[in-house]
């Protein structure tokens, strides 16, 4: 049996054709989060002008279905020639994920819609959405492990590395970021301190200037070597002299206008020191 009368067989419900197709999609695919890849998938079927909104989402589950068999053919072809063993683990996560929304959630998705049981469709396509999102789902997963959450997957997705990165590159990032933050908090404190006449800021910022050096010089430095060197274990010791140094900064500089940024800095030095606590 050809593909095609395959396909013809899967979406199979008409409306009449007084109908306008054209304004059926056009409303369906406002309701989608990408409009214009909508309308183009769903009209570069020609069998769509004859569809109701069950028979749309099946042309649009073969169109799904036809982008990840091309994505598997390529992630395939990839896999064979390489002989970076970590890419190859990250390419045979990449199967798995096509040949399960190839073999499960399109085709449940699609006979979900046939059936008119949209519910059970979006279970399906939901999978499928999670299953090539796994980047994010590491960092989801790995962030709900830190105290700050929110802050965590901002600053990790914020890098452009992390869609590629392992929990080792998740924790590089994160004490990165921490770096570049404690670097320009330290900035703010010494060009703060050469305005300063109050004599008790005066002393509260020449000891924020301490604990900054040492978070700069050492801790960080430090952290991130050994996150790259695999010993954990002075990694989370680092962070966690980090996260106190800047606590110490915090609690003698409250209201003043570095208290935020030297929070932020707390803040992230604690995520770097509970993503490096998932390495032991
Ligand atoms: C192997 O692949 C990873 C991920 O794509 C990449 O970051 C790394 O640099 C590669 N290693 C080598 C030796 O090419
Ligand atoms: C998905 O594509 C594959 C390969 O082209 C095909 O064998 C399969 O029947 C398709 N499945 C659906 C549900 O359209
Ligand atoms: C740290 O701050 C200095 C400004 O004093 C700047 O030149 C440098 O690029 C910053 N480094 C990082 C890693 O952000």
């Amino acid at each position: 049996m050809s593909l095609l009368v395959l396909e013809a067989l899967f979406c199979f419900a008409f409306i009449p054709l007084s109908h306008s197709a054209d304004s059926l999609i056009e409303s369906t695919c406002q309701q989608t989060p990408y409009y214009d890849f909508c309308i183009y998938t769903l009209q570069s079927d020609p069998r769509s002008s004859t569809m109701d909104l069950p028979g749309l989402a099946c042309v649009a589950g073969n169109g799904l279905n036809d982008t990840a068999t091309d994505n598997l053919d390529l992630v395939s072809g990839l896999l064979g020639s390489t002989n970076n063993a970590s890419l190859d683990k990250a390419l045979k996560v990449c199967i798995g994920s096509y040949n399960t929304i190839i073999k499960v959630d399109v085709p449940g998705a699609i006979e979900a819609a046939q059936r008119n049981n949209p519910n059970l469709g979006i279970d399906y396509t939901r999978d499928a959405a999670k299953q090539v999102d796994t980047s994010n789902t590491l960092i989801e997963t790995t962030c709900e492990k830190t105290p700050f959450v929110d802050l965590c997957i901002s600053t990790l997705k914020s890098d452009p590395r992390s869609s590629t990165a392992d929990v080792a590159g998740l924790a590089i990032i994160a004490a990165d970021s921490a770096y570049a933050k404690a670097n320009s908090t330290s900035n703010q404190i010494a060009a703060l301190l050469k305005s300063a006449t109050d004599p008790k800021l005066i002393k509260a910022l020449n000891s924020c200037i301490d604990s900054y050096n040492s978070i700069l010089r050492v801790d960080l430095p430090v952290a991130i070597l050994a996150i790259d060197k695999g010993t954990p274990k002075v990694a989370v010791e680092r962070a966690t002299d980090a996260e106190n140094e800047a606590q110490k900064c915090e609690d003698s500089v409250t209201s003043s206008p570095i208290s935020g940024s030297s929070k932020a800095v707390h803040d992230l030095c604690g995520i770097l020191q509970s993503i490096a606590s998932l390495l032991l």
